[in-house]
């Protein structure tokens, strides 16, 4: 996340343009990745009119791979994967797949014993899996209730941006040389900039709902006074202060704030009562002027560049 201003001090000539950048760790706490929500929340049925079915823990090898059947269900005909917000136990918005598939109407429903989900993350090639357990045979072509037999599944966790592969497989898999009876689709999960994903527990833990309120002074020392308003969760910050002259780029600096947390309440402080004497182009912190604002001073940034 990147929030940025501008301002012209007073005195003339320096532009200042002032970065705040929030580094993201790979993996935030609360946000797990790849992941089956089976255990940690309200259970999922897939049951339906004509059909008892129970969700369960795949280890991604179901054991027609190893033992083939002589009869095997058709294809899924189609594969749909779309985003879904599903909330868990705790009210965490999680981002999920919503994958729907339509099963084939033709006969060999009759040997379609059950369906093996399988999740790959491409970046890093993470794959889990779950497994519809019928414990039925369906009987007939089309469900008694009218339409054709379809499922929907969304208790795969995904992370904001990431690719993913999704297939589902009808069970037996075929373990001859022949049409395989599998389908997939490629995903990509939508980032923190969409609708939807804003609000999500990962997108808000990164910032997305976050308004930073970044503002720059200069001081009459030639120093600035940077301040910003940290985000609810806690996090690193970083913050880019570039001078301008004459339209010429005089000075460049960055500087990494160390996690905040929680601010102590201080009362208003003057600046010039925080302002340390002056040493060339090194940046020093200033004290928390109240819960939701933090100081950072900058200062000989006239000397730089003059
Ligand atoms: C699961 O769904 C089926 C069909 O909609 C329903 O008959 C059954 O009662 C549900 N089971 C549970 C545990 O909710
Ligand atoms: C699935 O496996 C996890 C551990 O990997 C376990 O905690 C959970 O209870 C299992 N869930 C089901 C529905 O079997
Ligand atoms: C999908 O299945 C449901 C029953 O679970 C049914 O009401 C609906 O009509 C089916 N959709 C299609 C497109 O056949």
């Amino acid at each position: 996340m990147g929030r940025m201003t501008a301002l012209l001090p007073r005195g003339g000539g320096l532009l200042l343009l002032l970065f705040l950048l929030r580094p993201l760790p790979f993996l935030l706490p609360g946000s797990a990745g790849l992941r089956l929500l089976l255990s940690d929340s309200s259970p999922f049925n897939c049951s339906q009119l004509g059909l008892k079915c129970v969700v369960k823990n795949s280890t991604c090898m179901d054991e027609s791979w190893v033992h083939s059947s002589v009869l095997t269900p058709s294809a899924p005909s189609t594969v749909d994967v779309h985003l879904d917000i599903f909330q868990d136990k705790e009210g965490k918005l999680l981002p999920v797949l919503q994958i729907q598939w339509m099963v084939a109407t033709d006969a060999s429903i009759r040997s379609f014993r059950g369906v093996e989900l399988t999740v790959l993350q491409v970046n890093d090639n993470r794959q889990i899996c779950t497994w519809f357990d019928f414990q039925n045979n369906l009987m007939l072509q089309a469900p008694p209730g009218g339409g054709r037999w379809n499922f929907t599944f969304n208790r795969f966790e995904v992370q904001p941006g990431q690719m993913y592969h999704v297939t589902v497989y009808h069970l037996p898999k075929l373990g001859i040389q022949g049409d395989h009876n599998r389908k997939s689709k490629e995903y990509k999960v939508p980032d923190c900039e969409d609708k939807r994903m804003r609000r999500t527990t990962p997108c808000v833990q990164m910032g997305s709902l976050w308004e930073p309120s970044i503002d720059g002074k200069h001081l009459e020392d030639g120093s600035v006074l940077v301040s910003f308003n940290p985000g609810k969760e806690p996090a690193r910050y970083q913050i880019h202060v570039t001078g301008f002259l004459d339209k010429k780029i005089c000075m460049d600096t960055t500087q990494e704030v160390p996690k905040v947390t929680t601010l102590p309440i201080a009362s208003l402080l003057k600046p010039d009562k925080v302002l340390p004497p002056h040493s060339r182009g090194v940046p020093t912190w200033g004290k928390p002027i109240s819960t939701t604002e933090q100081l950072l001073i900058l200062r000989t940034i006239h000397k730089v560049c003059r």
